[in-house]
């Protein structure tokens, strides 16, 4: 990766220590979207890999998954199907709970969101335990989905979370890491 690219990548991102407990250093997004370069530069090289390839659907989880989520399909002309937060979703569901660096949580996605076999890429802002993301893995496999890749801007290694993805043989691919 271009040394030059990471580094405006994470010039773009704000910490906020201490939020939204003590010790954790949040690392907002926010400031990145609103970075017309930044966020196109993002969502470029999330896009990347994928050009002239056959991708059916883009997964985003709840809340920021969304926002690069809905770019990286329309870049790729895929379908977009959102991972939410438990009872957002009106329809018939699947959902798995998990654990958060910062408490616990449950996800859904409707349940005819997919058809067995399509290809996938799981798509967030950051992986941290990897708990979310994993649970979102064992969702989409779990209706048949064969995932092409799970995406992240932001990877914090000593959380472990890509790892953990890749004990469960998902291709991860993060554009910049907070040690
Ligand atoms: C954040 C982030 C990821 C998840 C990563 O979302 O956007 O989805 O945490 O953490 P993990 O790797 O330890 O599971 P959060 O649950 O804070 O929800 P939000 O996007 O709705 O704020
Ligand atoms: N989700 C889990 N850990 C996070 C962190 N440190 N910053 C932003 N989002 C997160």
């Amino acid at each position: 990766m271009d040394p030059s690219f990471e580094a405006a990548l994470k010039n773009a991102v704000r910490t906020i220590p201490d939020y939204p407990k003590p010790g954790i250093m949040f690392r907002d997004i926010t400031t990145l979207l609103g970075d017309a370069g930044a966020f196109r530069r993002a969502v470029d090289a999330l896009v990347h890999p994928y050009v002239g390839g056959k991708v059916d659907k883009i997964a985003g989880i709840e809340a920021r998954g969304f926002i690069l989520g809905g770019a990286v399909a329309h870049q790729l002309s895929a379908g977009f199907v959102p991972i939410r937060k438990k009872g957002k979703l009106p329809h018939r569901t699947v959902s798995v709970a998990y654990a958060l660096e910062y408490g616990t949580d449950e996800i859904e996605m409707h349940a005819d969101a997919l058809v067995a076999g399509e290809k996938v890429v799981l798509v967030d802002d950051l992986v941290a335990t990897g708990g979310t993301a994993e649970a979102a893995v064992k969702l989409l496999r779990g209706l048949g989905a064969e995932i092409v890749a799970a995406c992240f801007i932001i990877d914090l290694p000593e959380l472990g979370g890509a790892e953990r993805l890749r004990a469960m043989d998902v291709e991860v691919r993060t554009l910049i890491s907070y040690e």
